[in-house]
């Protein structure tokens, strides 16, 4: 794969193990590169598990079903130690903001579309269990002053390997059940 060389610009967003930077001269591309000052915790749990977060979220992006990748912020390269992504843009060329900016959300379209996604889980067996957790991983995608969609922009993981010292979640039952519980702490947190 050829690599792209980009100019980075400011950080617009943290997380617990990346950063992630605009792009000078494209308002529409960010790149995710992993924190430099990871604890020692989080450095032994990526190295005991083998994880690339910024790989394991390409390769997701690129397996995941054709129905549900509307759903899911476009991962254009990773390698190593970076990510470079799309950043969703609202109808007005404004940058899309997190749900956790909104506070309370009382747009039908968007809470439809969440219907949708969940449905799109089951019937994939697919637990994003991370994705609906405080509002930073889904941002609100505004198409039209009143077509407002759920844009997930972290996946890096959802299985076992994110939370190893529960093992009960190498049982899809058990992957299902943390999804509904977060999903419904999202409800709460954000549905108006
Ligand atoms: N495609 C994107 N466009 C704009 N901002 C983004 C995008 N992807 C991520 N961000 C911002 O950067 C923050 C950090 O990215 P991300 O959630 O992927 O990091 P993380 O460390 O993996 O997160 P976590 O703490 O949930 O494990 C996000 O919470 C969001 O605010
Ligand atoms: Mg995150």
């Amino acid at each position: 794969m050829t690599e792209i060389k980009l100019d980075l610009g400011d950080k617009i967003g943290a997380g617990h193990f990346r950063e992630c930077f605009s792009v000078k001269g494209d308002p529409g591309l960010c790149v995710k590169k992993l924190k430099p000052n990871l604890t020692f915790f989080q450095r032994l749990h990526l190295k005991l598990l083998r994880r690339n977060f910024n790989q394991d979220e390409f390769r997701i992006y690129h397996q995941l079903p054709q129905t549900l990748k509307p759903y899911f912020n476009p991962v254009i390269q990773a390698s190593g130690d970076y990510l470079i992504t799309t950043r969703p843009m609202d109808y007005d060329g404004s940058h899309s903001l997190p749900v956790s900016d909104y506070g309370k959300i009382s747009n039908a379209h968007f809470w439809n579309e969440m219907k949708k996604i969940v449905a799109l889980f089951e019937k994939h067996n697919l637990w994003f269990f991370d994705a609906f957790q405080l509002g930073t991983n889904v941002f609100v995608q505004r198409l039209s002053e009143d077509r407002w969609v759920p844009i997930i922009v972290d996946f890096k993981r959802h299985g076992w390997r994110s939370y190893p010292a529960q093992l009960n979640l190498l049982c899809d039952s058990e992957k299902k059940k943390k999804f509904y519980r977060k999903y419904h702490r999202f409800n709460i947190l954000f549905r108006e």
